[in-house]
């Protein structure tokens, strides 16, 4: 009889279109472990992408999601539901005084950023939105438009108008690209994708300040480092700077599809009935996942990711200082990048082998993405595990 992996294998080469090339198959999660089809256990520090960050099949959200399963699934947006104020309003407790509007994913949230930019500055003859180099916002047209890696734009052309991208961290360079028509400026507190680039100290508020003066919406893309990531709910509250709109997708369900625009109360009245929608967004099912997020991680969960943050990224440096191979830590909360001086891709079967799972950013950095619920035991195990990873990589390069 041929194996699980043999046959869905075969199912994914016949049926699935190869935008991605998956090895592993993985069959059941729990917290911090995944297991593959042949019982192998893998620590993962890669969680979906920064989606699972309550740990894999939370109990919690696990329960929600059943229970509001069995009550009602999906009204669309013509009608109300009761879960979906509630979230809204739980958002708004978590620090951000604004209103929201759902969707279903992380490009979808930042497309209604775009289209509520667009529609807020059109009037006054603004529609054109200045985002980073090296960031990404997602893989629909205005996103990748958006996004600072040309290389995701390659063969879709032409490009969408009305975006351009300035360097990240340079407040300089910034000033210089606004003109009258700018109407925003979008940008990630903490890149991911890129790098796992952090705004530096002072240039948040710099370009809080400089929008304020040129009359620009400030939007931050908080997909993959909102969501109690870098140890707060929202990455801009560790900065202290408020934006006019933000976008959250990804862990808010904890891997329930679900995606959300929020704009300062200010402006809640610039995407008017019928102005913008979704069939999905918003249904009961996916508002009580994100419900059940937010009240687990009331739960002491930003406590410890700040903990396990400062535990990792000291112990992270030590040992960046006995690889010359490893040039850099960086990162906020468990947003974690490792930047070695090859590509990091060959690192991940390497770890893969050693019972991990992490991912890569940029080229060369390996990214560590663990759930915020990680403990101490955990964070011990991933460091051997990077460690003696590090040394077989090394010595694969020659090193
Ligand atoms: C910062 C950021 N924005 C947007 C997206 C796109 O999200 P999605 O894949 O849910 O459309 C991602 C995905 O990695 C992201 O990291």
């Amino acid at each position: 009889m041929e194996s699980l992996k043999t046959t869905t294998k075969d199912r994914y080469q016949q049926y699935v279109m190869g935008t991605y090339a998956p090895q592993m198959l993985l069959v059941k999660g729990e917290g911090a472990w995944v297991w593959d089809d042949a019982g192998k256990k893998y620590l993962d520090f890669g969680m979906g992408i920064s989606v699972c960050n309550l740990g894999h099949c939370h109990p919690a959200v696990t329960e929600a999601i059943r229970r509001q399963s069995g009550i009602l699934v999906h009204t669309s947006n013509l009608f109300m539901n009761e879960m979906q104020p509630l979230l809204a309003e739980k958002l708004v407790k978590c620090g951000f005084d604004g209103v929201a509007f759902f969707a279903n994913s992380g490009a979808e949230a930042n497309e209604g950023l775009i289209k509520f930019a667009r529609k807020w500055g059109n009037p006054q003859g603004k529609n054109e939105i200045i985002t980073m180099e090296d960031s990404f916002h997602g893989r629909t047209l205005a996103t990748l438009a958006a996004t600072g890696r040309a290389k995701y734009r390659e063969g879709f052309q032409p490009d969408m108008p009305g975006f351009k991208q300035v360097k990240f961290n340079d407040i300089e360079a910034l000033r210089n690209a606004i003109t009258p028509q700018t109407a925003a400026v979008l940008l990630e507190p903490v890149q991911g994708e890129g790098g796992i680039i952090p705004a530096t100290e002072g240039y948040l508020t710099q370009v809080r300040a400089l929008c304020d003066e040129k009359n620009i919406l400030l939007m931050f893309d908080e997909v993959q480092c909102g969501v109690g990531r870098t140890g707060t709910f929202f990455a801009f509250q560790n900065y202290n700077v408020v934006p006019d709109a933000l976008s959250l997708a990804k862990a808010i369900g904890n891997g329930f599809p679900l995606g959300v625009m929020m704009v300062r109360k200010p402006y809640a009245g610039v995407l008017t009935v019928g102005a913008h929608a979704s069939t999905f967004g918003g249904t009961p099912l996916a508002c009580a996942a994100g419900c059940a997020v937010i009240d687990a991680l009331q739960d002491g969960v930003l406590e410890n990711c700040r903990e396990q943050s400062r535990y990792l990224m000291e112990k992270l440096q030590t040992l960046a200082k006995r690889f010359p191979c490893v040039k850099a830590v960086r990162g906020k909360g468990l947003l974690i990048g490792v930047v070695l001086d090859g590509p990091a891709s060959g690192l991940l079967p390497i770890l893969n082998e050693l019972g991990m799972i992490a991912l890569t950013a940029g080229e060369t950095v390996l990214r560590l993405l663990p759930p915020l619920i990680v403990n101490r035991e955990e964070c011990d195990l991933a460091l051997e595990i990077i460690e003696q990873g590090l040394t077989k990589w090394s010595a694969s390069n020659g090193g």
